[in-house]
């Protein structure tokens, strides 16, 4: 997508993930570091999608929300900034129902059926008969998280982009159907990160369920002791042994965390001169540096519990200014007056 250079206006982001608590070196790469970045080339808005959370996991809404609190000081941690741009629970802004019920009227089941990440949740957590009406919906809440923002731009990863596709089905049908002449909502893009997903330590997607992540809250003894443990190349098995950097996870770590040595690791580790004892600890140390910052910002607010909450009162109230405006245009195009 371009970003279009625009003096007066910054384009409006909206970005939102459900609470699965503190957040992973995967969560980052993937997701939160692309947010910090684009935070100042757009007007943001930073949300937790508990209600999202109901989708695949209603009978166990007590941690919701504890992991709400532990994803949001991981986020302040990273360097999201939440004086630019506002921190929310959507459950807190009543409004996303009240949308979600309208624009729910403007797409049919047989289109939701056919959205490909449902089909591959479905086949992995075994619904096939057993899939709610809500979970069916799950893009249409999405929608309505996006357009009561009026957003432009939504940071996703590839798996999310059906979803983003339906959100632009659905402001088109709105604006074609109540508001012809002046269109209410924009159909909003999808913006994907530059980097790929870094895989989990033992080369699967990096997932809590699965026990591979590094936490961004993980101690330093930690980093190095779940990198020791990280699988590398089969047919490397001592020092001397050459590898093969390409299909070795810990280089993919390297390449992210380690850029400027990658070259002199790859000679390296294909000569057989180093050793994965070794490359790993050079791996893990650069980590422990790369997330030297953010131990700070969280340490500061364990120390401040009440701040992470103050945060989101503020961007919460904030946000409900924003909706009860989209929602005030919604009535009037629609005629409900
Ligand atoms: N579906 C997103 C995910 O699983 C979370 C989400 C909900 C979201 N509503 C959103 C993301 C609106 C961006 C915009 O990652």
């Amino acid at each position: 997508m371009q970003i279009k250079p625009d003096q007066n206006h910054k384009r409006r982001l909206l970005s939102g993930m459900r609470p699965t608590g503190r957040m992973h070196l995967g969560n980052y790469v993937g997701a939160l570091e692309n947010w910090i970045e684009l935070q100042d080339r757009f007007e943001s808005y930073h949300f937790v999608a508990d209600w999202h959370t109901l989708t695949t996991d209603h009978e166990h809404t007590r941690d919701i929300p504890q992991n709400t609190l532990d994803m949001v000081t991981d986020w302040l941690a990273a360097g999201l900034d939440p004086v630019k741009s506002p921190i929310f629970i959507q459950s807190q802004v009543k409004q996303h129902a009240e949308l979600h019920l309208i624009l729910s009227m403007l797409i049919t089941t047989a289109r939701l059926e056919r959205n490909p990440t449902l089909k591959e949740q479905v086949r992995d957590l075994e619904l096939e008969s057993r899939l709610s009406y809500g979970h069916l919906g799950y893009p249409v809440l999405q929608t309505a998280d996006i357009l009561m923002y009026k957003g432009e731009a939504v940071p996703v990863g590839e798996d999310q982009l059906p979803h983003i596709e339906m959100a632009r089905e659905i402001a088109r049908r709105f604006n074609y159907l109540y508001s012809p002449d002046h269109p209410v909502f924009p159909e909003p893009d999808g913006l994907l990160s530059k980097f790929p997903r870094l895989p989990g330590l033992d080369g699967k997607r990096m997932s809590k369920s699965l026990g591979n992540t590094i936490l961004l809250s993980d101690p330093p003894e930690a980093i190095q002791k779940k990198t020791r443990q990280a699988v590398t190349d089969p047919l490397k098995v001592r020092r001397n042994d050459p590898g093969r950097p390409d299909i070795c996870l810990v280089f993919t770590y390297h390449n992210r965390f380690n850029s400027d040595a990658v070259t002199e690791i790859r000679s390296g580790c294909e000569s057989g001169a180093l050793g994965c004892v070794e490359c790993k600890q050079r791996c893990a140390a650069r980590i422990i540096e790369h997330l030297a910052p953010l131990r700070e910002r969280r340490q500061h607010y364990e120390a401040h519990p009440g701040e992470v909450e103050d945060i989101i009162a503020d961007g919460t109230a904030r946000a409900r200014l924003t909706a009860e405006q989209t929602m005030n245009d919604v009535h009037e195009a629609m005629g409900f007056g």
